[in-house]
C-alpha cells in the first residue's frame, strides 16, 4: 500500500531556542556551545547566518570565532551532576513543538524521532481529502501562487539543472545575484506547477501535493505558536521523507514526486540514508569503494548477498527506493539515558571515581526520570548500566517506585557496576572505564498511589508545563482514547533497550534505527 510520509525537522533548534530567548539574536551568528568542567567544550547548535562562515558542531568556542568573529556564543546551563549540561530548556521547547504537532488532526500518526523531529503518516488523511474534496477545486488552490510558496521538487534531475546563465552585461554583482534568485524561484515555481497539473489526472501525485500543502500549513502554525522555524520532507516512506528535507534547510520544504525515488537516490552518498548512517554504510563503502547509492546499486547482488547475507534483502528495498517501517505512533521516547565519556588520560582506573561519577550521573537520571513522570505519568522498569572499558558491556537491573531517588538506586546499580569489574586488585579498575552510562526503560503506565515524597514538586511542574503548552497538549493527553493507545505504544516500546545517538542496533538484517535520544546526543565527547 503507497503510503504519505511527512518529516518535520527544527531549524538549528537549539540555536533558535536561544534566539528565541534573547530575541535581539535573531537574524544574527549564534553558536550553541556546551561547556564541560574537564575543559572539553564544542558548539552543539550553529545558526544558519553562521554557517556561511565555516562555523560547524563541534567545533571549540576559539575556532569559531576565529572563522566568524561576530558570532555571540550561547551557553548550555550547567546542569547540577556529574558536570552534566542541563538541557531542560530545549526539551520544555521540544514539548511546545509536539504539541502543535500532535494538535493537528487526529487522521495523521505522529512519530517522534528525536527531540527536533518528527514522523508523520498522512496516508489517511490525504486520501480522505483526496476522495472527499472536489478536485478541480483542489487543483486550482494549488496552482495559486500562494500554495507552495516555500516547496521544491526533488526528483534527482536537480544536477542537469545548475545555473549556467550569467549575463556578462551585467557589471553589478548584486543586480546579477538578484537575477540568478528569480530565475531559481520561476523554474521552482515551473516545476511545481508542472507536477499539480499532473494532479489532474493522478492520484499518487495528488495526495504527495496535498500533503506538501499540509506541511507549510503545519510549518506556519508551528512558527506562529512557537515562534520557531522547521523544515519538512514529504516522500512516500520514512528514508525518501528523511532524505529529502534536508535538500532545501532552512525554512523550506522539499517532495519527492512519485516514480522519481529512484532518481533522486542515484547519486545520494550512501551514509546519508536512513540506516546507513553508521557502521553498516561505512562497512559498505569501505568494502567495495562505493560512495553512492547508484554505485552501491550497480554492484552485482551476488555479491553483496555474499558479503552482506543479513542485510541484503533490506538493501535491495531500500536501493529500489522502498523502505516500509511503519511510523510508530508515540510522541514521547522510549529510553531515558545519562552517559558520560572519559576520554584518553581521564579514563577511570579506580573504585572511588567509578563510584563518584556513577553516583552524579545517577542522581542526574533520577532528575530526568522524575520530570518524565510528571509529563508522562509513567515508571522505568528496567536500568542498564554500560560500561566502556576495552569491551563495551552491559548489564540490566529491574527497579521499582521505590528506586526512583538518589541514594536507593546508588545503593542499587554500584553493586552491579561492581560486577563488571576485572581487574585482581582491590580498589583499582583496570582497565580503565572511558565511558559510563545509564538508559531507564521499558516504562509502564501510570504512577503509583503513594507518592508523598515528590507531590509539591510535581504539582509545580505540572502547572509549568501546562502553562507553557496551553491546552492543546492537555487534550491530547487526556480521554480514555488517548490513553489506551498510548498504553499501547509502550508496550510495543518495551522490546526497544537500547538507544544512543545515531546508532544502529543491527537485528535480522535491518538496521533498526533507534532515536536521536537528546540525553544521550550530549554526552560529552
Ligand atoms: N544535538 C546535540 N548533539 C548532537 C546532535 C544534535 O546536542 N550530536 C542537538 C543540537 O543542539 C540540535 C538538536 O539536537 O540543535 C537537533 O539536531 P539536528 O537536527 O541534527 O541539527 P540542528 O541543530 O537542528 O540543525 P539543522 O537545521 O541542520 O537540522
Ligand atoms: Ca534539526
Ligand atoms: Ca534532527
Amino acid at each position: 500500500m503507497s503510503r504519505i510520509i511527512v518529516l518535520v525537522d527544527m531549524d538549528c533548534f537549539y540555536a533558535q531556542v536561544e534566539q528565541r530567548d534573547q530575541p535581539s539574536l535573531w537574524g544574527k551568528p549564534v553558536g550553541v556551545l556546551q561547556y564541560s568542567a574537564n575543559g572539553q567544550s564544542g558548539l552543539i547548535a550553529v545558526s544558519y547566518e553562521a554557517r556561511p562562515f565555516g562555523v560547524k558542531r563541534g567545533m571549540t568556542a576559539k575556532q569559531c570565532k576565529e572563522l566568524c568573529p561576530d558570532i555571540e556564543i550561547c551557553l548550555v546551563p550547567q546542569g547540577e551532576h556529574a558536570d552534566k549540561a542541563d538541557i531542560q530548556k530545549y526539551r520544555d521547547a521540544s514539548s511546545e513543538v509536539f504539541a502543535v504537532l500532535g494538535s493537528v488532526d487526529p487522521r495523521i500518526t505522529l512519530e517522534r524521532a528525536s527531540v527536533d523531529e518528527a514522523f508523520m503518516d498522512c496516508t489517511v488523511y490525504v486520501e480522505s481529502r483526496v476522495s472527499g474534496e472536489d478536485r478541480e477545486e483542489i487543483i486550482n488552490r494549488l496552482l495559486h501562487p500562494s500554495c507552495l510558496p516555500t516547496s521544491f521538487i526533488v526528483d534527482g534531475e536537480e544536477e542537469q539543472e545548475k545555473d549556467n546563465e550569467i549575463d556578462h552585461d551585467i557589471a553589478d554583482e548584486d543586480t546579477r545575484n538578484k537575477e540568478k534568485e528569480e530565475r531559481k524561484e520561476s523554474k521552482r515555481r515551473r516545476k511545481i506547477e508542472e507536477f499539480i497539473e499532473k494532479c489532474r489526472y493522478d492520484d499518487e501525485c495528488l495526495k504527495i501535493a496535498l500533503a506538501a500543502e499540509f506541511a507549510e500549513r503545519l510549518r506556519e502554525k508551528v512558527k506562529e505558536k512557537t515562534q520557531f522555524y522547521c523544515s519538512a520532507g514529504v516522500g512516500n516512506n520514512k528514508m525518501m521523507a528523511k532524505l529529502v528535507c534536508a535538500a532545501h534547510k532552512p525554512r523550506k520544504q522539499s517532495f519527492v514526486p512519485p516514480g522519481s525515488e529512484m532518481g533522486v537516490l542515484r547519486r545520494t552518498s550512501i551514509t546519508s540514508i536512513r540506516g546507513l548512517g553508521g557502521k553498516l554504510g561505512m562497512a559498505l563503502m569501505e568494502r567495495f569503494r562505493v560512495n553512492t547509492m547508484g554505485e552501491l546499486s550497480s554492484l552485482p547482488i551476488a555479491v553483496l548477498s555474499n558479503e552482506f547475507p543479513t542485510h541484503v534483502d533490506w538493501l535491495k528495498k531500500i536501493m529500489r527506493g522502498e523502505d516500509d517501517e511503519p511510523v510508530k505512533a508515540r510522541t514521547v521516547q522510549t529510553s531515558i539515558g545519562v552517559g558520560k565519556n572519559f576520554p584518553g588520560k581521564l579514563a577511570i582506573s579506580t573504585t572511588v571515581e567509578a563510584r563518584f561519577w556513577l553516583e552524579g550521573l545517577t542522581k542526574e537520571l533520577v532528575k530526568r526520570l522524575t520530570d518524565d513522570r510528571v509529563r508522562n505519568r509513567r515508571m522505568a522498569q528496567n536500568i542498564i548500566v554500560h560500561l566502556t572499558t576495552d569491551v563495551s558491556t552491559s548489564k540490566t537491573v529491574r527497579v521499582g517506585a521505590a528506586d526512583e531517588k538518589d541514594d536507593r538506586l546508588l545503593e542499587k546499580l554500584w553493586p552491579v557496576m561492581l560486577s563488571m569489574r576485572k581487574g585482581p586488585t582491590e580498589g583499582v579498575w583496570n582497565p580503565p572505564i572511558f565511558n559510563i552510562s545509564l538508559s531507564a526503560g521499558r516504562f509502564l503506565d501510570g504512577l503509583p498511589s503513594k507518592e508523598n515524597s515528590i507531590v509539591g514538586w510535581m504539582e509545580k511542574r505540572t502547572r509549568e508545563l501546562e502553562q507553557m503548552e496551553g491546552s492543546s497538549s492537555k487534550e491530547i493527553l487526556s480521554g480514555d482514547a488517548a490513553l489506551d493507545e498510548k498504553r499501547r505504544l509502550e508496550r510495543e516500546a518495551e522490546g526497544d533497550e537500547r538507544e544512543w545517538e545515531g546508532e544502529e542496533v543491527t537485528c535480522m538484517g535491518v538496521p533498526t534505527i533507534v532515536e536521536e535520544d537528546e540525553d544521550c546526543l550530549i554526552v560529552e565527547e
